[in-house]
């Protein structure tokens, strides 16, 4: 859930403001799935997913999570005239709401939505390897999963991408979480993994970057 304070709102003023497309697919989300919409990323991390993009030259990207296509909207923006981010959402409402706010953007014809598993498509996308970036905000439970396929499928100094990653604060517990409220323990312990295997210093130059839900990021070097 975010509830950006003073500094976010200061950062993201001055560093991250959002375009037309951003402000319409926010408003969309909110009015179709109210619950749903303080799940969506914030302005600073979309500015920071573009930030990676460029500093690393991506330009074939995979979004696994892709809710009503706001965060897809930050990446496109910063992909080159040929770039491509595949947009992967399970949910067929998720996807058609997607499908509708990125006609708002210039910048949708490199936006290719893709509806189903993520595991499933992500295996047909397997021919379009190796990708430059993936970015991982699904279900938290099966992110050690999608690590698996961008172990293969990401090129060497390419980046590797998940949001979420502490867990709504129990990531840093080393008991499994209780309480009605708290993540499964299967989504502790994946995430727990997830983070674990990219924190491995011979394999990727990475780290949980502090955002207000936690971004790992890791560039990888094998
Ligand atoms: C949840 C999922 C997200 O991807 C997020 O950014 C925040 C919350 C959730 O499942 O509650
Ligand atoms: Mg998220």
């Amino acid at each position: 859930m975010r509830h950006p304070g003073e500094t976010e709102e200061y950062i993201s003023s001055l560093f991250a403001s959002e375009t037309e497309a951003h402000k319409h697919t926010s408003e969309a989300l909110k009015h179709a799935y109210p619950k749903l919409y303080p799940i969506q990323l914030g302005p600073l991390e979309g500015k920071i997913l573009q930030l990676l993009i460029r500093l690393a030259g991506a330009k074939k990207v995979v979004e696994v999570g892709s809710l009503a296509g706001y965060s897809a909207l930050w990446i496109a923006e910063a992909l080159p005239e040929d770039g491509v981010v595949y947009a992967i959402n399970k949910d067929p409402k998720h996807h058609a709401l997607l499908e509708g706010n990125i006609k708002k953007s210039d910048h949708a014809r490199k936006i290719i939505p893709c509806l189903g598993d993520a595991k499933q498509v992500l295996e047909t996308l397997n021919e379009k390897a190796p990708l430059d970036m993936i970015f991982i905000d699904a279900d938290k439970s099966a992110y050690v999963a999608y690590l698996d396929w961008a172990e293969k499928h990401i090129r060497k100094g390419g980046l590797i991408v998940g949001d979420n990653t502490l867990l709504f604060g129990h990531a840093c517990q080393d008991v499994p979480p209780e309480g009605e409220r708290a993540p499964s323990k299967t989504a502790w312990r994946v995430m727990r993994e997830f983070n674990e295997r990219l924190a491995n210093a011979e394999k990727y130059t990475s780290i949980l970057l502090p955002t207000e839900e936690g971004m790992t990021v890791a560039v990888k070097e094998f």
